[in-house]
């Protein structure tokens, strides 16, 4: 097998943030399992190592709730580094969990990693597929009763944590309506990791932790949560992954599933194509979120605007425009694709989800890129990322402006994407 420059070192982030099964996404920041990041954790991992890809998404199942929510952190041993902890979330699953979910890239891995698999000619592939596409079969069912009751095609979120892009520009207006009133006590452990400037600032973290505190009173049952949300977003990237997942699902499915289950997941593939087609605005060259709050779209510009290629395919006037406007984002900057375009008045180089680039997110925009027929773009933007990753080390995300790297370092879904882009360019 090819080597990448960096690869060693990436495989040893990845063996130093194991905890045992499953990788924590960096040492004391992040304590815990986090949900998407081990799905794009085991996409690295089955390019060396498919029995510890298969591992890392068996432990995260651990924490699947009986309704089939897969939550966004599962506490499998005790830290006292993070906050909130077990304790504030108040759930009650067998092993100890957040009580809110994260994009679902867990089908997309599923499948990644089922393929490589059988390519590598493992035994027993398929036996140790099933329980997990059954898994995801369920977190899939669960979005669309809990988080699209009102069948629009959209799933929403109902905290910011939900979305992966915690502090994005996208949720100011409608977080702001969320009171700061806590009757949790807050006891910031980030920013006594990272540098202050770079983290949601203090009035936001009251915002996030009063809507732990409501769907806690909430007995985390997910209608009551629906009717008590001050914060419900119809969100275009949750939207584009769980479709895109549930493609990946119906394709599963042709090995391990049932005719009644490719239908079923074939209906709900549609219903979401649909949803998300209807966000396309010509307009700004990019899909927008609803708030379903206040009724209306949310159009400031952030990376989640072209997360839907990865389950849509456009035309060609939509991809023309597409990529024209991905071009501007990147225009100026060392690396893309910027979270926020420097453009927007939003726009903070260093801070959390204001413009910095994630790896991860450069690999879903660059998988839509490419499966909407922009090869060249892609590969464009994924060099780009290998070589910020190759200078400024394995951090959590990177400067679009010098491509220093900010946040955590020894970031375990920086190093899966350094090993899987590193192998497209
Ligand atoms: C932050 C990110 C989120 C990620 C988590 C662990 O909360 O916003 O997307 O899953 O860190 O890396």
């Amino acid at each position: 097998m090819t080597m990448l420059p960096k690869e060693e070192a990436a495989r040893a982030i990845l063996a130093r943030n194991d905890r045992g099964g499953y990788t924590v996404p960096t040492d004391r920041l992040y304590p815990f399992q986090w949900n998407w990041d081990s799905a794009f954790v085991a996409m690295g991992f089955a390019i060396f190592d498919v029995d510890r890809a298969y591992r890392e998404l068996e432990r995260l199942i651990e924490g699947q709730w009986d309704d089939g929510m897969i939550p966004h952190i599962v506490f499998h041993a005790p830290s006292d580094t993070y906050f909130p902890g077990p304790d504030v979330w108040g759930t009650r699953h067998r092993v100890p969990t957040s009580g809110i979910t994260q994009p679902a890239v867990f089908g997309m891995a599923l499948r990644h990693v089922h393929e490589a698999a059988l390519a590598s000619g493992t035994t027993g592939a398929t036996e140790r597929t099933k329980p997990l596409y059954q898994a995801a079969l369920r977190s899939h069912r669960w979005w669309l009763t809990a988080r699209d009751p009102e069948g629009l095609g959209l799933v929403s979120i109902l905290h910011p944590w939900e979305s992966g892009s915690d502090n994005s520009p996208a949720w100011d207006e409608a977080l702001a309506r969320v009171p700061t009133t806590t009757t949790t006590a807050i006891r910031r452990k980030d920013t006594g990791h990272v540098d202050a400037s770079m983290r949601p600032r203090d009035e936001d973290y009251q915002r996030f932790i009063h809507l732990v505190d409501t769907y806690r009173e909430c007995g985390w049952d997910p209608r009551r949560q629906w009717a008590a949300a001050p914060f419900k977003v119809a969100d275009v990237q949750m939207t584009a992954i769980l479709a895109r997942a549930t493609a990946d699902l119906m394709h599963l499915a042709e090995t391990v599933g049932t005719d009644e289950e490719k239908a079923e997941l074939s209906r709900m593939h549609e219903r979401l194509l649909a949803g998300l087609a209807r966000r396309w605005r010509p307009e700004l060259s990019r899909f927008v979120n609803l708030d379903l709050v206040s009724g209306k779209d949310i159009e400031t510009p952030t990376q989640a605007g072209f997360i839907p290629l990865v389950a849509l395919t456009l035309d060609d006037r939509q991809r023309t425009a597409v990529v024209a406007e991905v071009e501007r984002w990147l225009s100026g900057m060392v690396v893309g694709v910027p979270s926020a375009p420097s453009f927007s008045p939003a726009f903070e180089p260093k801070r959390y989800w204001r413009g910095p680039v994630w790896a991860v997110v450069n690999w879903l925009i660059c998988d839509g890129l490419r499966l909407n027929g922009s090869e060249d773009l892609a590969r464009r933007i994924e060099r780009t990322t290998v070589q910020a990753i190759e200078g400024a080390g394995f951090c959590e995300y990177f400067d679009p402006t010098t491509g220093e790297g900010l946040g955590g370092d020894t970031f375990s879904w920086t190093a899966a994407a350094y090993m899987v882009l590193g192998r497209r360019i």
